[in-house]
């Protein structure tokens, strides 16, 4: 049996059945052969995955290594083989002159679980530098490459998460960023710096985060367990009557979106615990671990909250994590 703890970032105690690393390319037509009618689960740095309790199926863990680049008059591209470290990526395109992933600094995983979630923070989106991504089609042993147009980018969501969910094993991740890159800084509290070079935006995303997320070194965590709700202006509308400075971003014409952890933390969760799974005090959509906590814990906690944000609101919360139990995903 093989200890899951250091290999996702809640650290429950659990195990899984076996491990096969996937360093090189080569390797997947055979493992996918060899896996074929038994239960494995993909995993990158796994700080998006949870394992509730011991898994029942081989982890096929992605170490997949190499990054190229080249450029035109307007653009640099990066071909990015998707077992790489994502912040480690923002950083050294940061020194080389490369700029974009700023905004994106400290978050944790692969490059290769990137586009997954179309992973976001302060304004930007990666979608909006993915021109394609390719990935190992399981069912005909085949790489394919899929533009980014097609990967149907959306707020935490992707063709991956949908269509394409547990038959693709993303292998390389193509980037595309302009050369007159404008600096997003219309978040606060970035929209505070004057005249802020992308160094500056990467230094501040860094310093404000370390601030209000826990590290899962230290403390594990999952980052945002549950995605922000988007909700019509009528729901919108209804909870206004009842909290008039409930805050919210337009999304268009009929949607607004509300920030999940203020409606937690209206309900009171800041700070509360269940058999060792906490409600973090400064960020209450943040979930953690306080060293002793376990899948039940965590469960009971996240349902309550669920729960609780359904009856007062009428809103029904998503969860962003992925819940990994004995054979598989688990719904909250
Ligand atoms: P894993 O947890 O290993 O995998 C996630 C999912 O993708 C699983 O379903 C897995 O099966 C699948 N998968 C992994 N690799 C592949 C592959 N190569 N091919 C196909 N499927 C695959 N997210 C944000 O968007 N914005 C944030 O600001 C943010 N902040 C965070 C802060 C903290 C402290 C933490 C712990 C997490 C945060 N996250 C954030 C969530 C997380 O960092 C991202 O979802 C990240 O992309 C997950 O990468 P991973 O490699 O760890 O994924
Ligand atoms: N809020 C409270 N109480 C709190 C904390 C926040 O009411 O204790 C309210 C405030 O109104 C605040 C709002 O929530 O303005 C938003 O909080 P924050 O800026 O911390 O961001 P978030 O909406 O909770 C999202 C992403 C993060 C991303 C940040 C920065 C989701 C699910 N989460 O968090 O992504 O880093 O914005 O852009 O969209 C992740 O996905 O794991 C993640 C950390």
């Amino acid at each position: 049996m093989i200890s899951l703890k250091e290999l996702h970032t809640f650290g429950f105690d659990s195990l899984a059945e076996s491990l096969i690393e996937i360093v090189h390319r080569d390797q997947l037509v055979p493992t996918f052969r060899t896996l074929k009618g038994q239960q494995y689960y993909l995993l990158g740095e796994g700080s998006n995955s949870v394992f509730l309790e011991d898994y029942l199926g081989t982890i096929v863990l992605n170490k997949l290594t190499g990054i190229q680049r080249h450029q035109d008059d307007a653009f640099f591209y990066l071909s990015v083989a998707s077992g790489e470290s994502w912040h480690d990526l923002v950083k050294s395109t940061l020194s080389m002159g490369i700029y974009g992933f700023e905004n994106l600094a400290l978050i944790p995983g692969t490059v290769g679980a990137a586009p997954i979630q179309n992973i976001g923070a302060y304004g930007v989106e990666i979608g909006t530098f993915i021109e394609s991504v390719e990935y190992f089609d399981i069912d005909s042993s085949s790489f394919i490459v899929i533009s980014g147009d097609d990967c149907k980018f959306e707020y935490r969501d992707s063709i991956f998460k949908n269509a394409l969910f547990q038959k693709a094993v993303i292998t390389q991740v193509n980037f595309k960023l302009p050369k007159q890159n404008v600096v997003e800084q219309t978040y606060a509290p970035l929209n505070q710096l004057a005249d802020p070079s992308p160094l500056d935006i990467f230094n501040e995303v860094v310093k404000v985060r370390s601030e209000k997320l826990p590290d899962p070194k230290k403390l594990g965590n999952a980052g945002s367990f549950y995605k922000n709700p988007i909700v019509t202006i009528k729901q919108f509308e209804n909870i206004q009557t009842r909290y008039d400075s409930v805050p919210h971003f337009r999304i268009d014409n009929s949607n607004v979106k509300i920030p999940a952890a203020w409606l937690i933390d209206q309900l009171g969760y800041k700070g509360k615990s269940c058999l060792g799974v906490k409600c973090h005090e400064r960020q209450p959509l943040v979930l953690v671990n306080e060293g002793n906590g376990n899948g039940k814990g965590l469960l009971m906690l996240a349902r309550k909250i669920k729960l609780d944000v359904s009856q007062n609101f009428s809103i029904d919360l998503e969860n962003e994590v992925r819940l990994v139990g004995n054979n598989g995903l688990v719904n909250l």
